[in-house]
């Protein structure tokens, strides 16, 4: 088996991807990763997605390709110019709203929401807000977080914010969590 064998990507990727390298944008989403989103969505019909922080729309448009079309997605960065290239690429999509904001704010914004799946690939909702986040989580729920693997791009002291993290994730009741060593490094919370 191949992990990146025939993934069989959304037709927006390769635009998507263009736009990515020209932007020079460093911080994209990694398509395993991606593959694995897209997958869990196509098991969540009816649902309500949030996506923190959207970069250039490469996970929002794997998250699509998995929704069915009841579903709705809401994302959100702070990057008018990474947003612009998410826009013209899968911005036309009816389920999709797409928010520039600061993502603490945001995220606070939505407090009394209620949501399926989260994907939290920004500091809100993962570094800071952990529990704002999974509050939004309706019981079933599922939430989802990549780069927990060393990576080399990662700043001094990340490795540490990394590591309470994961040691927060361990220790919640309420929520069942799985470690994935595997892409990035994903870890799969479920509400309760
Ligand atoms: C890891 S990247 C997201 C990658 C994206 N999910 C993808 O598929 O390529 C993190 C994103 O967080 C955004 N960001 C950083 N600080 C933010 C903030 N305070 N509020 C909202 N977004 C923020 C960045 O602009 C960046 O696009």
């Amino acid at each position: 088996m191949n992990d990146l064998n025939n993934l069989r990507e959304p037709e927006s990727i390769a635009s998507i991807w263009a736009d990515t390298r020209a932007a020079g944008f460093t911080m994209a989403s990694e398509p395993l990763t991606c593959s694995l989103l897209r997958t869990l969505a196509a098991s969540k019909p009816s649902a309500r997605f949030l996506e923190l922080g959207s970069g250039t729309g490469l996970s929002t448009a794997w998250l699509l390709d998995g929704m069915d079309s009841e579903s709705r997605l809401t994302t959100v960065d702070n990057d008018e110019s990474l947003l612009a290239i998410l826009k013209r690429n899968v911005g036309a999509d009816p389920r999709l709203t797409v928010v520039c904001s600061d993502g603490d704010e945001f995220l606070r914004s939505l407090r009394g929401e209620r949501f399926d799946f989260i994907f939290a690939d920004t500091w809100a909702g993962k570094y800071r807000l952990l529990n704002e986040a999974l509050e939004l989580l309706n019981p079933a729920g599922l939430y989802v977080i990549d780069d927990m693997l060393p990576q080399p791009n990662w700043p001094e002291g990340h490795a540490e914010k990394v590591a309470s993290l994961i040691a927060a994730l361990e220790a919640m009741e309420g929520y069942r969590v799985t470690k994935l060593s595997w892409a990035s490094g994903v870890i799969l919370v479920s509400k309760l």
